[in-house]
């Protein structure tokens, strides 16, 4: 919360990049290693580690909000210390905090349900492609967002693009190609079945990986973060309300369709009471998941809010780069020419979508918008 509320402060342009593309990469990294590392009987729920996901960024956010009105900001030594913040946090029952609820529940908080529920479609999407792909096959192949994103922003915000983007969008889809059709023949990475130790010689389990399915994932999960983006920026722009009472709203409207597959779930044969179940198998590894979650989903508000997309697009691709790195010294990742040709396509296609508007024609899919 701390970091956060001092984030207008700390974070430069710089710091948010790195923190972000950092963030990313740990995330596919950690949440690969949390679901291969452990035979599927002791697998924890994916659909809890939404739920929490969930729970901890609305809690953190409704902190921040908090902490945000006006009543509270003022308070002169607010910002100096954590102790300050802690201590300025007003009580339930106070004007803050009742003012705070007024802006959740304002009469237009109904239009973060859309985005929540594409952002618990994605998040869920997210395990299942993780569970199935490589981590770098993942990170090239997830790159497509940039292009849903292009094709959501031309067709909702009726925005332009340059000729030189419609030509890095197809780069970008023709890289994605060439690492997709060499992971599925088993030709990089560990795409065909993975041998895991874990612990001790009884534990040795087999987790056999489904590049098809994966694949499948991660291409509806770029639709899902392509119109959710788009959809959650349009809400943004088009109001004054404060970035992190939408996130709270987000959150909110979020918990239902995160609860849903939990509730009409099949309990286990042995099962202990809801909340336990809830958080069978909870390891370190699935914690520390949900953790680089919420942080990322938090940077991600806080990077849509104070830079852009074009930003959050640079960090992503950065995290490409990264992750491909920590795959080939932790999870055996052989490296193959047609990777490397696939992924720096990839990589030179976002470089190019990303450079500012120079003179080139603009070209339009639609002729309204020319
Ligand atoms: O990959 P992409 O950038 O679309 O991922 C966005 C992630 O950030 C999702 O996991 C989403 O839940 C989270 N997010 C958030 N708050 C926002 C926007 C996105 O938690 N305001």
């Amino acid at each position: 919360v701390y970091f956060f509320v001092t984030s207008d402060q700390v974070f430069t342009l710089q710091n948010r990049l790195v923190t972000l593309a950092v963030q990313n990469a740990a995330l596919s990294i950690v949440m690969h290693y949390s679901r291969v590392s452990t035979p599927p009987a002791l697998s924890y729920s994916p659909a809890s580690a939404v739920l929490l996901n969930e729970i901890l960024k609305g809690s953190i956010s409704f902190l921040i909000a908090l902490s945000r009105v006006r009543e509270v900001a003022e308070t002169p030594w607010h910002r100096k210390s954590l102790w300050g913040i802690v201590c300025a946090l007003p009580y339930p029952g106070t004007k803050p905090f009742w003012s705070l609820c007024a802006d959740i529940f304002s009469p237009d908080c109904w239009k973060l349900s859309i985005p929540a529920l594409l952002y618990v479609v994605q998040n869920s999407l997210q395990f299942v492609a993780i569970s199935n792909l490589p981590v770098a096959s993942f990170q090239v192949t997830y790159q497509m967002k940039i292009l849903t994103t292009a094709a959501f922003s031309v067709a909702l915000l009726r925005k332009r693009l340059s000729s030189t983007k419609w030509l890095s969008l197809l780069f970008l889809a023709l890289g994605v190609g060439i690492v997709q059709i060499q992971t599925s023949d088993g030709g990089a990475g560990h795409a065909g079945p993975k041998h895991t130790t874990v612990g001790s010689a009884h534990d040795f389990h087999v987790h056999v990986m489904n590049p098809m399915k994966g694949f499948g994932a991660v291409t509806l999960a770029c639709f899902t973060s392509g119109l959710a983006g788009v959809y959650f920026e349009m809400v943004l722009k088009n109001s004054r309300a404060d970035l992190w009472v939408r996130n709270v709203q987000l959150s909110l409207f979020s918990l239902i369709p995160a609860l849903l597959p939990i509730i009409y779930s099949e309990r286990p044969a042995n099962s202990q009471g809801f909340l336990l179940d809830l958080f069978r198998n909870f390891g370190a590894w699935a914690w520390a998941t949900v953790g680089i979650q919420v942080f990322g989903g938090l940077v991600t508000a806080v990077v849509i809010k104070y830079s852009d997309n074009i930003l959050k697009g640079f960090a992503t691709s950065l995290s490409i780069v990264l992750s491909f790195l920590a795959s080939v010294f932790l999870f055996d990742f052989r490296i193959t020419p047609s990777f490397v040709i696939g992924a720096s396509t990839v990589l030179s296609a976002t470089w190019m979508y990303n450079q500012p508007p120079g003179k080139e024609p603009i070209i339009s899919l639609s002729s309204t918008t020319s």
